[in-house]
Formats: structure tokens, sequence, C-alpha cells
């Protein structure tokens, strides 16, 4: 026999425990519920694209050819019609190759995966996945992707195609819950084209998030590599100050533009010398992306040295001699063919 005292200190206990244990589990579910919440995305099946031009409409081409539905939004119709006349155009192109005998059907079978519109907000009204690639500006960023997380679904994710811009800097624009669902999605040009994306995680980025983002990269029959939010990611940190340094070779006359390409093509097994690279990228992008990374040199992000200012980039791109699109840069270029 239990004494009455004894009785009542064990029920007291057994009232405790199961308070502590409806305590546990409502904080697990609350834990549970912020988890969901922050994590959760759906498959990838509408992909909305900001940007028409050239980066945006190679983002649209490649979605729209491997099923996804598509939406192409940008500021003017003017801009949304030069987008759709590059598709069309690199779309031809694919065909000549895949079904030379209906060029005409395999181009208007993928076109009819992407609409338009100029309206932002509906053009993100049912999206799970939005791809910005807009002027490189902060600002304009910002502004876009605060604007949209206020008119998208909760789990749609959001991502830019910055090539030197903070990544974090451009999702801290959105609330916390969105910051997890926002990477950086970085393609290259030309896009149908290049086989590599690089997926930029911030320290927000959420595991739900990066692999949603590997799954649809790699339906988009493309090679996607995993980089923290650092200047350049992989490709650029690596590649700019290799050719700033081969500018720099020229500047002081110890070899010249057409020897080191020569050297690197054949020695090196490259495919094009840095010089020919330039021109292709543009003088003026390589001068603008150095001087980015200077800023970012004075917070001991990159090494100084590397990015350090070179008289011949800048005297080439105040002349406007920018390379393959002004018709020359360190080589001439006929651009009437
Ligand atoms: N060009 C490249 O080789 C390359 C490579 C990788 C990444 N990127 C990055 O991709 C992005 C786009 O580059 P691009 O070369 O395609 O530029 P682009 O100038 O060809 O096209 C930019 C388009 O964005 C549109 N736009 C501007 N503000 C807008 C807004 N608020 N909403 C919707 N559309 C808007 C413009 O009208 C234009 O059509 C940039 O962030 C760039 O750094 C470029």
């Amino acid at each position: 026999m239990l004494s009455p005292t004894l009785r009542t200190t064990l029920n007291i206990m057994s009232t405790i425990r199961t308070q502590m244990n409806l305590a546990a589990a409502n904080r697990l579910s609350t834990v549970h519920r912020h988890l969901s919440t922050t994590s959760q995305v759906n498959k990838i099946e509408k992909l909305t694209v900001f940007g028409a031009g050239l980066m945006g409409a190679g983002i649209a081409q490649v979605g729209a050819q491997s099923g996804l539905k598509v939406i192409l939004s940008d500021v003017t119709d003017k801009a949304l019609e030069n987008g759709l006349n590059i598709i069309s155009k690199s779309l031809s192109r694919v065909a000549k190759k895949k079904s030379p005998d209906d060029i005409e059907g395999f181009t208007s079978n993928i076109l009819k995966n992407i609409e338009t519109t100029t309206d932002a907000a509906k053009a993100v009204q049912d999206s799970d996945l939005v791809i910005e690639a807009i002027i490189e500006s902060i600002k304009v960023k910002r502004d876009l992707f605060g604007f949209l997380d206020e008119k998208a679904k909760a789990e749609c994710i959001f991502a830019s195609n910055t090539s030197s811009l903070s990544v974090k800097e451009i999702a801290e624009s959105c609330s916390n819950d969105r910051q997890a669902r926002f990477a950086g999605l970085h393609f290259f040009n030309p896009v149908p084209a290049m086989k590599l994306v690089e997926i930029i995680k911030t320290p927000q980025t959420s595991t739900e998030t990066f692999e949603a983002l590997k799954e649809v990269t790699l339906r988009m029959n493309k090679s996607p590599v995993s980089c923290n939010d650092t200047p350049g990611f992989i490709v650029n940190r690596l590649l700019v100050p290799y050719l700033l340094e081969a500018i720099r070779m020229v500047e002081r006359g110890d070899a010249t533009p057409e020897d080191i390409d020569t050297a690197m093509e054949l020695g090196a097994g490259y495919p094009m010398g840095p010089f020919k690279l330039l021109d292709f990228v543009g003088l003026d992008t390589t001068s603008y992306i150095a001087q980015g990374w200077r800023e970012k040199a004075q917070s001991g992000e990159i090494s100084k040295e590397l990015v350090e200012p070179i008289g011949l980039l800048d005297k080439l791109v105040k002349e406007g001699k920018l390379g393959r699109k002004s018709g020359q840069g360190f080589y001439e270029y006929d651009n009437k063919k």
C-alpha cells in the first residue's frame, strides 16, 4: 500500500512528466514547422527569367528545351522581341543538327514553352524558380528581388546570374525565409553551348534549395558545380587574374599578344589564348570586374596585387577598343562580314 503522501508525490511527478512531454512535443513541432517553412521547395516545373538580353534569352531557351514552362520578362516589349529573336536564331542552329528535316517544327515546338510579359508581378505569381539575368547593378537587382519577394509563392526559389556581385548582398533585399531559398546560378556565355553552371551558396542558402537547383540544371543538360559566395566564384576568380597578367606582359614588352596566344594554345593546351578571349569577353567587362574587385581588395576578400590597375587596359577601353563587339581590341575584326 502506498502512503497518501507518496501517492500525491507520484501524481505530481506524473503530471510534471506529462507537461514536460507536451512542452517538448510543442517545441519539436515549432522546430519542424520552422524547418518546413524555411526549407520546403517544390519540384521545379515553372521557370521565370528576368532580362531578355544575351544571358536571359539563353537561359529561357535551355529551360524551354528541357521541358520547363518558361516566362521571360523584361521592361519593354522591344527587349522581349530582341530576346525571342536571339532564341529563334539559336534554336534554328540547334535544329539544323538535331532535326534537319523539320527545322520549323523543332523550333516552334520549343518556342511554345515560352511566354513573355513586361508585368513582373504576373511573371512570378505561379513560378517555382526565378532566375534573374538583368543589368549588373546591385541596386537594380535588389529593387527587383525586393518587389518579387512579395509577389512570388513562399516556396519559389530565387537565383541571380550575377558574375561579379555578392549573392548574399542581393539576397538581403528579401525576407529571411526567401534568403534560405536564394542562391547564385551562374551560367556561361553562350548559354546553349556552355555546359557549366556555378551554383553559389550564401551562408543562408538551404540544402534543399541547393539540391533543387542542382537537379534542375542537370535537367537542362548542364554540369553544375558548387561554390561559396566569394569574388569571381570559381571560373572568374582564376581566369580574370590570368587575363590581367597577360596584359601586363604585353605592357612590359615581354611578348606580343599573338605570341602569348600561340604559347597558351600550343603549350598549355588552352582552346583560346588570353587575348582572343579578352576580345571575345569585351575589354570593358574585364576592366569593370577588376575595378569591382579593387574595392573588395580593401576588405581583404581578394589580394590587392592581382587587380592593380593596368594603363594599357584603361587606355584601350577609353579609346573604345573593346574587342570583337567594337571591331577592335587586341586584334582587329571585320564585323560587316
Ligand atoms: N554577358 C556575359 O558573358 C555574362 C556571363 C555570365 C553572367 N552574366 C550576367 O548576366 C546578367 C545579364 O547579362 P547580359 O549580358 O545578358 O546583359 P544584357 O545587357 O544583354 O541584358 C540585360 C537585359 O536586362 C533587362 N533589364 C534591365 N533591368 C531590368 C528589370 N528591372 N527587369 C527586367 N529586365 C531588366 C534589359 O532591358 C536587358 O534586356 C548580368 O548580371 C551579367 O553580369 C553575363
